[in-house]
């Protein structure tokens, strides 16, 4: 027998809401925008959070890294995200530079992207030593979701993007930085490229939700680069991305076709013409 899906509550997601999506064993479902179309096509299908990510730097602008996004590019981009959304919770990601310097910093940032980006919250990546920064947001009234793992904008000092959390040491500090960002005041925290088990561990051990990226399936939640699982970006594979479409495949046999047409003078045709 079908079953009959309950229609979606339409009430605006706010952090607190995952955290209680996670009390209730409710798998909390997130993913990338930086657009108006997109985030409005996804908060239309139910998706609980969208994260204007800094992977805007590789695969909207082309970069090789996250490292050269601006905070006003991120807030141009969060601003449309944020036009769009009705329902799902929008999160602003602080790109590298904007917060690390000192507290005063991030203070000043992450306020700019809320009353300018309108996100409802912003991520940053970091581990334990980042706990000061964070209570600071917080207290500020402005809720921060933890990022700890592969951490990208630390590119330059992990060498490559590679899996965290192998050795005892790495897993170590790992466990020890979520318990640090949950006593901090995080409403959750983004596991990148994180050993499955040290993953599992960290998920049953904090209160506040995991949302893993290449984490293993024992995370509170998942988030994925929608260019990724569309298959949009071609540039690499990770082996944790599932592509559900071939877009940009699909974009190169559309656009070809119509090539064609215009070289062969099939395009516009007289009903696509004015008289
Ligand atoms: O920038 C981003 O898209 C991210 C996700 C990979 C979690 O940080």
């Amino acid at each position: 027998m079908n079953k009959i899906k309950a229609p979606l509550s339409t009430k605006p997601l706010a952090a607190p809401d995952l955290v209680k999506m996670k009390q209730k064993g409710r798998a909390i479902a997130m993913l990338t925008a930086y657009d108006f179309y997109t985030a409005r096509t996804l908060d239309e299908i139910g998706i609980d959070g969208l994260l204007v990510g800094d992977s805007a730097n590789m695969v909207f602008y082309g970069e090789k890294s996250t490292l050269s996004i601006t905070l006003d590019q991120m807030i141009y981009h969060t601003q449309a995200v944020s036009r769009a959304v009705k329902r799902a919770l929008v999160i602003g990601d602080m790109p590298f530079m904007s917060y690390q310097a000192s507290v005063e910093d991030a203070v000043r940032s992450a306020g700019r992207m809320i009353k300018q980006g309108r996100a409802a919250a912003v991520k940053l990546e970091g581990g334990e030593h980042l706990a000061p920064t964070i209570s600071k947001l917080v207290e500020t009234g402005i809720p921060v979701m933890g990022h700890i793992g592969l951490v990208p904008q630390s590119i330059h000092q992990l060498g490559a993007f590679k899996m965290q959390g192998r050795d005892d040491r790495s897993a170590e500090y790992l466990k020890k930085s979520a318990r640090a960002l949950q006593d901090a005041g995080c409403f959750a925290i983004v596991l990148e490229m994180v050993h499955a088990d040290v993953a599992g561990e960290i998920s049953r051990e904090l209160t506040i939700p995991t949302i893993g990226i290449g984490a293993g399936p024992q995370c509170d939640g998942q988030i994925l680069v929608t260019n990724d699982l569309l298959g949009l970006f071609e540039d690499f594979q990770p082996k944790f991305v599932r592509r559900y479409a071939h877009l940009a495949q699909e974009m190169r046999k559309a656009c070809s076709r119509w090539l064609d047409d215009v070289k062969n003078r099939d395009y516009p045709s007289d009903d696509e013409s004015y008289r």
